[in-house]
């Protein structure tokens, strides 16, 4: 039996305009997904979503796309996750990357880290018809990254706080929204997007300088453009605008929106009071930090 973790992500800028190609900036954070895999003779899939493998698309086609590589009847597969599912933070591609990691090594298949988060990222292709490779690289690797570049940089001395609004989204129901704004207005749409992609290109000097005043300026900023591309709602909103109330550096939606998770950025000092305020504004608050640790396998 192998066991493999892959952790979550948060968006510190850029989610909406990385699917055109603009430069967006991601952590992965310590909430983190754990899959077994051991041989078995058929396959079946069992999480907190109960048994059945019909409910767990992005593992099933993950067992498909390693079948195709290597030889196996089925496989046993026990999944375990404190990131919640659809909401932004990478539960997919998380199951995914510990998914494909995990039978990678029980069955020596030989895939590097790269050739895994290349495969998750076709995965999230198939599945959800658009896709940037930002949340399986992340999940993959860890770390703070500027996409699509992959440039590592350096990791932040301060913590998050998540605010989920317990409403699910669907990520290509959104992705498809956003891109039937930019077939309408397209020339209006691309200076968003230009501008969201300006958001980033400041963001990596500004982590490299470390300075966090600074990085929570220009994540409202980009709350105020991922608004304007229509995939806010009235519960992220009251979130964030508490978050930024009780001291956060600033906040923002992380992910899709439309639902799903926000992210403030806090001070050591300041992160119980935001979370306090977060969960006034009706959200479930989660600390979180960065973490540079990307797929790695765990003790049974
Ligand atoms: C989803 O976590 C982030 C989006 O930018 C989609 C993607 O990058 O694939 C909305």
């Amino acid at each position: 039996m192998t066991i493999c973790s892959a952790p979550g992500k948060i968006f510190l800028c850029g989610e909406h305009a990385v699917v055109y190609g603009e430069p967006a900036i991601a952590c992965a954070i310590d909430l983190r997904t754990r899959v077994s895999i051991q041989e078995s003779l058929d396959t079946s899939i069992t999480s907190k979503l109960g048994r059945g493998i019909d409910r767990h698309p992005y593992v099933l086609k993950a067992i498909e796309r390693m079948k195709m590589l290597t030889e196996f009847d089925g496989v046993k597969v026990k999944i375990d996750s404190e990131i919640p599912p659809e909401s932004g933070l990478g539960s997919s591609a998380a199951v995914t990357i510990a998914t494909l990691s995990a039978i990678n090594m029980e069955f020596d298949v030989g895939l590097s880290d790269e050739e895994i988060a290349e495969l998750g990222h076709s995965i999230e292709v198939e599945i959800q018809g658009a896709a940037s490779p930002t949340d399986t690289f992340i999940s993959t690797m860890g770390g703070v990254v500027l996409m699509p570049s992959r440039r590592r940089l350096k990791n932040l001395d301060y913590g998050f706080v998540v605010g989920d609004t317990g409403k699910t989204s669907s990520t290509k129901e959104l992705v498809g929204r956003v891109s039937l704004l930019r077939e309408r207005y397209p020339d209006v749409v691309q200076m968003i997007f230009n501008a969201i992609g300006a958001i980033a290109k400041r963001g990596e000097h500004l982590i490299e300088e470390g300075d966090c005043s600074a990085i929570g300026e220009l994540m409202n900023i980009n709350q105020g453009l991922l608004e304007s591309l229509g995939v806010g709602c009235p519960e992220l909103s009251a979130q964030i605008y508490a978050a930024r109330d009780a001291g956060a550096f600033g906040a923002k939606i992380t992910g899709a929106g439309g639902g799903g998770c926000m992210v403030a950025l806090v001070s050591h000092d300041h992160a119980e009071k935001v979370a306090k305020a977060i969960e006034e504004a009706g959200g479930r608050a989660i600390k979180a930090r960065v973490t540079e640790v990307g797929v790695a396998t765990e003790d049974e």
